[in-house]
């Protein structure tokens, strides 16, 4: 779901709610409390002032757009996703939380409107994207610091530049940092359709890995197939099938996996890690089963794995931003995607 568009095109409040929110308001009223300026100021946002329920915690309000100092960029955003981190932060349960009253959203493309006098590496015209959580990207403009933002082309689609920033980069690390793999292994998933799983099938491909995607059952799981195939998936199967014992002659012929990347925990990590290779590494980066991560001793004990996790934002923290630069990531070259940004 995309925010930004619907901000800018929405004229009212109740037509904000119909275009941005449609699945919230099929479950409860959205909530009613909005500026009650006479004069509405040009910036629209989406604020939440306690944590809680989405749907009842995120309000439309206009703000006051603040006064621009020498090292501040005024920014009128493009396009912001929602992603699941985005409501977990509003729901409180993430593992940094803005101060509050906080606008929601930490992705998104913003074009540069103006900059002040002592900046210098972005200009009118250009696009730039948060360099970390919490910049509250579900407004319409806003003056952040320089600090606050990085440079990326405007020559490559919108909405890939509008989610570069988190997925891509989160399927990168995780490839790079846990295991030393070659062309020709392989690497097990779940959740493979998510924005990370999509990642991770597209970098492993230009890396010579062989993926092996699982996915939840669903009536059109063909169709899903082909998409993730066309990626660069090698195999996509359901939980269902990694559940059944053929899935032993399945490893005749597929390496079995050094690295596995759980993003959903409960059943789902267990049987990840039951297919890992011995000394093998399990990287968890979600939860979205909200269910712990359960291993069996003997996994311990006879097959030596490693269970690790990895979060974007602790990455960055550990590392200077001279290292988050593209320089060293995969030359991908998928047609019509952020990747195409990697070669620059
Ligand atoms: N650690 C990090 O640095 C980091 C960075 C980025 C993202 N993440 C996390 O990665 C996760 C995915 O993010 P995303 O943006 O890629 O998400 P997304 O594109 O919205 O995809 C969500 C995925 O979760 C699956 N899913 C949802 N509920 C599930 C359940 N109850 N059991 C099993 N699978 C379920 C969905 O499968 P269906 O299609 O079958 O519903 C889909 O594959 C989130 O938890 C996010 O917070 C972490």
């Amino acid at each position: 779901m995309w925010v930004c568009r619907a901000l800018c095109g929405a004229r009212t409040p109740t037509q904000l709610r119909r275009t941005l929110l449609p699945a919230w308001d099929r479950r409860r009223p959205a909530a009613a409390s909005y500026s009650a300026s006479a004069e509405p100021s040009r910036v629209r946002a989406l604020v939440y002032e306690h944590h809680g329920d989405p749907a009842k915690v995120v309000e439309l309000k206009n703000l006051e757009l603040a006064a621009m100092g020498g090292s501040d960029v005024h920014v009128k955003m493009l396009a912001a996703p929602v992603n699941p981190a985005d409501i977990n932060m509003i729901q409180g349960n993430y593992g940094i939380l803005p101060k509050l009253p906080a606008v929601g959203g930490n992705e998104g493309v913003g074009q540069v409107v103006a900059v002040g006098s002592s900046v210098t590496g972005v200009k009118p015209g250009d696009w730039v994207i948060p360099a970390n959580a919490g910049l509250g990207t579900w407004r319409t403009e806003a003056v952040f610091s320089k600090e606050a933002l990085i440079r990326v082309p405007n020559d490559i689609p919108l909405q890939s530049a509008a989610t570069v920033g988190v997925n891509p980069c989160t399927a990168y690390r995780m490839l790079m940092d846990f295991e030393q793999l070659r062309p020709g292994d392989s690497v097990i998933q779940n959740a493979s359709n998510s924005g990370v799983g999509q990642a991770v099938i597209q970098i492993a491909a230009a890396l010579g890995l062989r993926t092996i995607n699982v996915v939840r059952d669903r009536p059109d799981i063909q169709k899903l197939t082909d998409r993730l195939k066309k990626m660069g998936a090698e195999h996509v199967i359901t939980e269902e099938e990694l559940r059944k014992h053929e899935m032993k002659n399945f490893f005749k012929d597929v390496p079995r996996p050094r690295l596995a990347l759980n993003c959903v925990g409960g059943k789902s990590s267990t049987e990840l890690l039951r297919h890992l290779a011995p000394g093998g590494t399990m990287v968890t980066y979600g939860g979205m089963a909200k269910q712990p991560v359960i291993a069996s001793v003997s996994l311990f004990i006879f097959k030596d794995v490693k269970l690790r996790g990895f979060w974007l934002s602790q990455w960055k923290k550990d590392h200077s931003p001279g290292e988050w630069t593209m320089a060293s990531s995969p030359r991908v070259t998928q047609e019509g995607s952020a990747y195409e940004w990697l070669q620059k």
